[in-house]
């Protein structure tokens, strides 16, 4: 049934189908899974629109193309997508481009509400990684990283300027943590690696980082740490709270439309590096977490939650947490690495 023929109370404002109940739903999943079997369009079309590609294309876009264009067309078959459907979703498209700046990338976080970021994170972290070997996982990386944070002293704070006029005062307070951990190269067998680079941020309990959030000093609960010849790493910071990603845009209306939450789960992003090792971007999650089963961009591995402890005799922390790194050594061979080897 297209648009044109439907009675206008069986469609949304965006031109789509609204099923009048469950049993319509079920009628309408058989439907696509006999189109899958048997189309009732061109059966020539799509491999017509795969041979327009030239001699001359791009290696890796005549790679990828085809099956990009297969996957669209039976996409759109498979739903019966009306031109009322394909055009909301072009604005759709274009409205996230609008909103896109230097400092907002609204189809990156359509990308990752879709899951599309996470997915690509584990398919590339497969590429790299060699059967066996015990690698920290990643995480997506997120829109909220600043190159420069501050290098800091080893058992620095990241809270900055803390005193009891901040309106998070006491949640920090009974929130603070002392982390700690080590950093090692997978090399067999594995090593510490000094003068690794830990750089490390989080949101303020308010759930914003401090580039959203003018009340916050710049560069607040973000900081770089050199691991020593133990390849530790030490710092104080906040147990992590949830917060909503950016939800005032297209990415966020679809988030409502699909009856989601905006909400991720309370986390702490790393960037770990080393001479001789691939970069690893990643956070942890704190198993606490209403959220820890419900991350909006889907980015929760079990390797990733962790669960702090609490501390004593520490003026400066109510609890701690010990997490170590290990990173992949750059190049071909397990082991060939330059970084600075540690004490074991
Ligand atoms: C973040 O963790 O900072 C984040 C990740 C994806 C989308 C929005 C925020
Ligand atoms: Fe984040």
């Amino acid at each position: 049934m297209t648009s044109e023929s439907a009675p206008a109370s069986d469609h949304d404002s965006y031109g789509c189908p609204t099923p009048p109940n469950e049993s319509a739903k079920h009628q309408k999943q058989s439907q696509f899974q006999s189109q899958a079997q048997e189309s009732k369009y061109d059966p020539t079309f799509t491999d017509r629109v795969i041979s327009a590609t030239g001699p001359n294309a791009h290696t890796r876009l005549a790679q990828v193309m085809p099956s990009l264009v297969r996957h669209l067309h039976d996409f759109a078959r498979e739903v019966d997508l009306t031109v009322a459907e394909w055009m909301a979703a072009v604005e759709f498209i274009n409205a996230c481009g609008r909103m896109s700046t230097d400092r907002r990338n609204e189809t990156q976080l359509l990308c990752d509400i879709l899951g599309l970021e996470s997915l690509v994170d584990e398919i590339t972290s497969k590429q790299l990684s060699t059967p066996g070997s015990q690698l920290t996982p990643s995480a997506i990386l997120g829109p909220f990283y600043r190159h420069d944070a501050p290098l800091l002293p080893a058992n620095s704070s990241i809270v900055f300027n803390l005193t009891p006029s901040v309106p998070w005062y006491d949640q920090a307070i009974a929130d603070s943590a002392h982390l700690t951990g080590r950093v090692f190269s997978s090399a067999s067998p594995q090593k510490p690696i000094r003068n690794a680079i830990v750089d490390v941020w989080h949101t303020a309990p308010n759930g914003l980082y401090e580039q959203q959030d003018a009340s916050q000093p710049d560069m607040n609960l973000r900081g770089r740490f050199a691991t020593d010849a133990d390849g530790r790493y030490a710092l104080y910071c906040l147990r992590p709270v949830a917060y909503p990603i950016p939800d005032d845009g297209p990415a966020g209306q679809l988030l409502a439309m699909l009856d989601r939450r905006p909400q991720r789960p309370g986390h702490i992003h790393f960037i770990v590096s080393a001479p001789g090792h691939r970069t690893l971007t990643t956070q942890i999650f704190d198993a606490r977490d209403e959220y820890i089963d419900k991350d909006s961009v889907f980015a929760v591995k079990d390797e990733l939650v962790v669960r702090f402890v609490p501390r004593a005799g520490d003026e400066r922390a109510r609890w701690s947490l010990e997490y170590d790194f290990v990173l992949g050594v750059d190049g071909s061979g397990e082991g060939e690495g330059e970084g600075e080897e540690g004490t074991k």
